[in-house]
């Protein structure tokens, strides 16, 4: 990862709210808004470039691979241009034991795609990721705000079908099983 001089601008109500968030710890602990701060940041310009993470290491008062090594251990965190949807499939124990491999290779097969991969349309970005609390419920995924639960590969090609028509539905809370 390269750091760079280029810079980039917080708007002032994205900035108010970083300070807010910041102002919430004891001085000198800064760093302890950083997760709260790369999820603002995330939120805003859709992505973590090394623009936008070498900014928020300015305004914490740490080194840039303070930012970088947070924002890349983490799956809630993209360090790539992600498409409008995520399908963030979880891949952790009780997910597996009931498919999430299958669920995956049926997205992958069905989008074109490799986990960590964009389809071309810019419009799905597939993640293989961690438990996401929703273990009872297995296989699931996470698109935006929508969790997807019990998965099958017909729920998940209806799904694929519901968001390529309407992207923005997985910040919406409007596709629900
Ligand atoms: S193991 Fe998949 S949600 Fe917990």
């Amino acid at each position: 990862m390269t750091s760079t001089e280029k810079n980039i601008e917080f708007p002032q109500s994205i900035l108010d709210e970083c300070n807010r968030v910041i102002q919430l710890f004891p001085e000198g602990k800064q760093k302890s808004a950083l997760l709260r701060i790369l999820h603002i940041a995330q939120a805003h310009f859709g992505w973590l470039s090394v623009e936008v993470m070498d900014y928020i290491a300015r305004m914490l008062h740490i080194q840039p691979i303070e930012v970088y090594e947070v924002a890349t251990f983490y799956s809630m965190y993209d360090t790539k241009k992600t498409g409008k949807v995520k399908l963030e499939v979880c891949q952790t124990g009780p997910c597996m034991i009931e498919g999430a491999e299958r669920i995956i290779t049926h997205i992958e097969k069905r989008l074109g795609i490799k986990v960590g991969e964009t389809t071309k349309d810019g419009i799905f970005t597939l993640k293989g990721v961690e438990c996401l609390g929703a273990c009872g419920y297995a296989p699931m995924l996470q698109a935006g705000e929508n969790f997807h639960e019990h998965l099958t590969e017909e729920k998940v090609d209806a799904l694929i079908d519901e968001y390529r028509a309407n992207p923005t539905a997985n910040y919406m809370g409007m596709i629900n099983d």
